[in-house]
């Protein structure tokens, strides 16, 4: 089952032809393109595999469910699930019939269950606080609120239930409670857009993991001072990478650079090694064919797969590590039973689970990718039973299904009833339903890339993708879209259906149906704007002054409510003219400008306002530049 990948160079993916004639030679090569080349190896390890020669034992074997959070957690007699779109926390059997259910909060995000305790912690992610939820009882019922920094997200329990890690994505921290006492024991600063958290399974260590980030952050939790960034490797097998967070570039191959993106979770597995999901873009592709200006990244590969990888965690600063390429789209949750020693991953955007055994050993073994059958589950959670089920939650249409491998791989999918009814108006979740769908052939080449894909969670993957000759910045698209048109940087898109039927077009996609397309609209106009960090209020009204004031004016070109003239204008730059872009969200936008030129708003307010003759703003201070940034951060 385990297929070593062979080298990137003779892999040539195309999406139409099979035969390809090489332009510029003087005697054409006829260049075969052989269809297993063409389908991606549904589990290729790229080298050999790290972790110990035997099962798990001690404190591996014992390893809790709770050392890392996720939409979904069993319970000897039924599962627990945050379903995100109606806040709703819903207890159900076996069977996956609800049995009760207590309402969190809209966007709610992950819960830890400590079964031995009979508690749950859930994540209010408006509400800004951790709901601890009392089990014992038939009903669930709020035990304690703790306060949190904005937008808590990710979710671990240490494996005595003593500490709940905590990160929160508006704020960017990790804070560590008490769960006796109920109050923060440390917080330590994270980078933009922090998701999952995991606690291995001695308890000595954590893993962070980014949305925008190439790297993941390792924290020791006797000393959470001594946090290392470890570079996410996705071409060197079984090397160490160099650990720096600004090194994003990992594979300095001819196929261009290569950055790990959407890295939503993390989870431990026996022998001192941490897993971790995540995808691989490559927005500027070489192609030794010339450009494809027809493409998103430029080129003939499909700019975006899908890896898993190994990080050995017991070593030192730079820890060796494997990636296998894998074949489900958007992994967006995993899940690792210790007493078989499998590992089953969600994929969001391909309605389909992978597992893999013996996944903490040098014998790991790929064991199959299973569809779940339904095209609109879009799988968000896993978590495996006691008797060794896997558990999926589907965020799309909100139902549980138990599934069930025989001894000949085979799978048996129970479903449960939806937990609870959507929010969205119809339209709208169609909408939701087709952002996230990988594998789709309408809306881009052979279902490479989503909509999520570079807009994860509607925001941005922080890359500029090479575009019809230009490097595009990809905008974050909550609280920007409804009143801004024209769209697309340049301004050309008329209106909302206009560019969202280039984008698929420019995708390689075939394109949806009219009111398909009409529902993606929906979806898009209907974000909130991302949550904003906590600033000094003081800071943000001095920014604001500035911000308006005539000197600057800002506000004759960033004007409105959603701070945008809807105008083009001809600044210095790659483009002829921009539209100006609207300024909500711009906290989590980053890098900024069209071509992603400044990778922060002080960069941007320093020196490229200048150079891109936006504004003149060389006689601010460096007071005035602290305040302005903290009032545009907060918009
Ligand atoms: C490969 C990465 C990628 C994928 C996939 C992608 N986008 Fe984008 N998106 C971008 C980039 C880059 C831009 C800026 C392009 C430009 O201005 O010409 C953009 C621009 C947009 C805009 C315009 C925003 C504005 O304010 O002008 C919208 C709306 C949008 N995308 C929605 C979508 C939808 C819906 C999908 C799925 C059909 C999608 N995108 C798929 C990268 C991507
Ligand atoms: C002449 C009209 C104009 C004025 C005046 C102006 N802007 Fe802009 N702004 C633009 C345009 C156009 C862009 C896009 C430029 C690009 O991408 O190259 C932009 C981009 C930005 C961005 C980056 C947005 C993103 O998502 O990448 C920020 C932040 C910004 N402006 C803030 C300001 C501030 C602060 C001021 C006042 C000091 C200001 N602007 C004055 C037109 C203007």
């Amino acid at each position: 089952m385990m297929r070593v990948r062979t080298p990137l160079a003779t892999v040539l993916a195309l999406s139409s032809a099979a035969v390809l004639l090489q332009p510029g030679a003087s005697h054409a090569k006829r260049m075969v393109i052989h269809d297993e080349d063409i389908v991606p190896p549904s589990f290729a390890l790229d080298g050999a595999a790290l972790g110990g020669p035997r099962a798990p034992t001690g404190a591996d074997l014992r390893a809790p469910a709770h050392l890392a959070g996720g939409t979904i957690a069993t319970l000897a007699d039924g599962a627990l699930v945050i379903d995100p779109d109606s806040g709703d926390l819903v207890r159900l059997d076996l069977r996956g019939n609800q049995l009760a259910r207590l309402t969190i909060g809209r966007d709610a995000a992950q819960l830890v269950v400590d079964r031995a305790a009979r508690i749950a912690f859930v994540t209010d992610r408006r509400g800004d606080q951790v709901v601890v939820v009392d089990l014992a009882g038939a009903e669930p019922t709020v035990r304690a609120r703790w306060s949190t920094p904005a937008e808590p997200f990710g979710l671990a329990l240490s494996p005595d239930g003593a500490t709940l890690l905590v990160t929160t994505v508006a704020d960017r921290m990790l804070v560590a409670f008490d769960t006796k006492a109920g109050t923060a024991r440390w917080r330590r600063p994270l980078g933009p857009e922090p998701r999952g958290v995991a606690i291995s399974p001695d308890g000595a260590q954590a893993i962070v993991t980014y949305l925008t980030s190439a790297a993941v952050d390792r924290i020791q939790l006797a000393d959470p001072s001594a946090t290392r960034s470890i570079a996410l490797g996705t071409a060197r097998a079984g090397a160490p990478v160099t650990a720096a967070a600004t090194v994003e570039a990992i594979d300095g191959t001819t196929t261009g650079r290569r950055f790990p993106r959407n890295a939503f979770a993390a989870r431990f597995v026996g022998n001192q090694l941490a897993i971790v999901p995540h995808q691989v873009s490559t927005p500027l592709q070489e192609s030794r064919f010339g450009e494809n200006t027809g493409s998103y990244g430029g080129g003939f590969e499909p700019p975006v797969s899908h890896a898993l990888t190994i990080i050995a965690s017991g070593d030192t600063d730079l820890p060796r590590q494997v990636s296998a390429q894998i074949a489900i789209h958007q992994p967006r949750a995993l899940a690792w039973d210790p007493a078989r020693d499998r590992l089953v991953v969600a994929g969001f955007g391909s309605d389909s689970l992978l597992f893999v055994d013996a996944a903490s050993q040098a014998g790991i073994r790929h064991v199959v990718d299973v569809a779940i059958g339904d095209r609109s589950c879009g799988p968000q959670g896993v978590a495996f039973g006691d008797d060794g089920d896997a558990w999926v939650y589907c965020a799309v249409s909100r139902k549980t299904a138990r599934v069930a491998l025989d001894d000949k791989r085979v799978a048996k999918i129970t479903w449960g009833p939806p937990v609870a009814a959507t929010k969205l108006t119809e339209l709208e979740h169609l909408g939701f339903d087709l952002f996230r769908r990988g594998n789709d052939f309408r809306l881009s080449t052979r279902g490479a890339m989503a909509c999520s894909s570079c807009h994860p969670e509607t925001r941005t993957d922080g890359l500029s993708w090479r575009i019809e000759r230009h490097e595009l910045q990809t905008p974050v698209l909550g609280g920007r879209i409804m009143g801004t048109h024209p769209y697309k940087w340049d301004g050309g898109d008329a209106d909302l259906t206009i560019s969202l039927t280039s984008t698929m077009k420019r995708l390689g996609g075939g394109g949806l149906r009219k009111d398909e397309t009409r529902a993606l609209a929906a979806f898009v106009e209907g974000l909130a704007p991302p949550r904003v960090p906590t600033r000094s209020a003081a800071r943000v009204a001095r920014g604001k002054t500035l911000f308006a004031s005539a000197e600057l004016g800002c506000n004759s070109c960033h004007s409105g409510a959603r701070l945008t003239d809807r105008q083009s204008h001809a600044l210095s730059g790659t483009l002829a003219t921009v539209d100006t872009p609207s300024l909500v969200g711009l906290a989590a936008s980053a890098p900024y400008y069209h071509d992603g030129s400044a990778a922060t708003l002080e960069a941007l307010l320093a020196d490229r306002g200048l150079v891109h003759g936006m504004a003149e703003v060389s006689d601010l201070t460096a007071t005035q530049i602290t305040d302005l940034v903290a009032f545009l951060e907060t918009l």
